[in-house]
């Protein structure tokens, strides 16, 4: 039988590439978004696929709505997704926490309410700050985050742990780094993403950041949400995403060699996050995780935009910002 799947944030990047997972295997998909700004999901989406979905238009940080859509909808898996990014809770870091925060205690508060077991949410590797050395981090290390979002990220991860133990409802947290793919257009490590898209377009594009970090193909990202969703294992869960660590210099050849260009360039520091995650420990828990080859992602982002240029209908204000 067909799962009901509640979706916040599903407006975004990431959760663009879920609903289209869930509507192409048959499930029943609500999306919870302050947006009403569809383009993602019709960037990727058949106008059909996207007339199966239900969306609903409201903002996290209001309990009551939340609450309510929840119950309405009728859904026993819920996906939390919605929230601001790294540059947004620099700027405004009570916006942030009351968003990122907050709205994920009424996620939380509304599953419990309402009866439903799990929650699947992102956090992000985020927590970690910047290491030193090389080392590959599990989800033992230490959590030193360096940004507000990080902190809000990790705050998240404390609260599901106490949903749990206070009242037995059970959650995945997942953390990814970098992802990238057809979407992704907003927050610094949107750059390599935004950087396929310029060379496309035949438009020179500099990415603002250096050195290396782990780089996750959307698809993957939204199958790791889906699988851990659907596993709806009990107790508090937190796992780390991992695609390739590879460096910046690698992806904008890479990006410069598929276009025949040299468009792309990069300079700048590091993001401060560690750079190399280790997932053993979600391989082990949920066995077949699908993971795409760097080059593999990048072409077939390449392509997509390809195709959505020739059909004229490639979004570009993330370029023109
Ligand atoms: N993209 C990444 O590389 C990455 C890495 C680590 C963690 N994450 C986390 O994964 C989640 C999804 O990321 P994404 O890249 O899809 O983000 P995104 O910015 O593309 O999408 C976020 C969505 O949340 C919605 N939203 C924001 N504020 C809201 C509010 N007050 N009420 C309701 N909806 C609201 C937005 O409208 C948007 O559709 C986020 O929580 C993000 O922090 C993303």
């Amino acid at each position: 039988m067909a799962e009901k799947y509640f979706i916040t944030g599903a407006q975004g990047c990431i959760g663009s590439w879920i609903v289209k997972a869930l509507v192409e295997r048959g499930d029943d998909v609500v999306v919870f978004d302050r947006s009403e700004d569809s383009r993602r999901l019709r960037a990727i989406m058949q106008p059909e696929q996207i007339d199966g979905v239900r969306f609903v238009t409201g903002d996290i940080t209001d309990g009551a709505v939340v609450r309510r859509a929840l119950a309405e909808s009728q859904a026993t898996r819920v996906v939390h997704l919605a929230g601001l990014q790294v540059p947004i809770c620099k700027a405004d870091p009570v916006s942030g926490a009351l968003v990122n925060v907050v709205g994920t205690l009424n996620v939380f508060e509304a599953a419990r309410t309402i009866g439903v077991n799990n929650v699947v949410y992102a956090s992000s590797a985020a927590v970690y700050g910047l290491n030193d050395d090389d080392a590959v981090l599990d989800e033992t290390a230490v959590c030193e985050p360096s940004t507000h979002y990080g902190v809000f990220k990790r705050a998240n991860e404390g609260n599901a742990r106490i949903y749990f133990l206070d009242h037995g409802l059970s959650s995945v947290g997942l953390r990814p780094l970098t992802v990238y793919g057809v979407n992704r257009d907003f927050g610094l490590t949107s750059d390599p993403t935004k950087a396929m898209k310029a060379a496309v377009l035949r438009r020179p594009f500099h990415i603002r950041f250096g050195g290396a970090t782990d780089f996750q193909y959307v698809a993957d990202t939204a199958a790791a949400f889906i699988a851990c969703a659907d596993k709806n294992p009990e107790g508090a869960q937190i796992f780390n995403l991992h695609g390739e660590t590879v460096t910046v210099k690698r992806i904008t050849d890479f990006i410069n060699e598929v276009s025949e260009s040299a468009l792309v360039t990069f300079d700048g520091p590091p993001i401060p996050i560690a750079p190399a995650l280790d997932d053993t420990a979600i391989r082990r828990f949920i066995g077949d995780l699908p993971s795409t080859p760097l080059e593999t992602g990048v072409r077939e982002t390449m392509d997509r935009f390809a195709a959505l240029r020739d059909a004229g209908t490639l979004d570009t204000t993330d370029l023109d910002a």
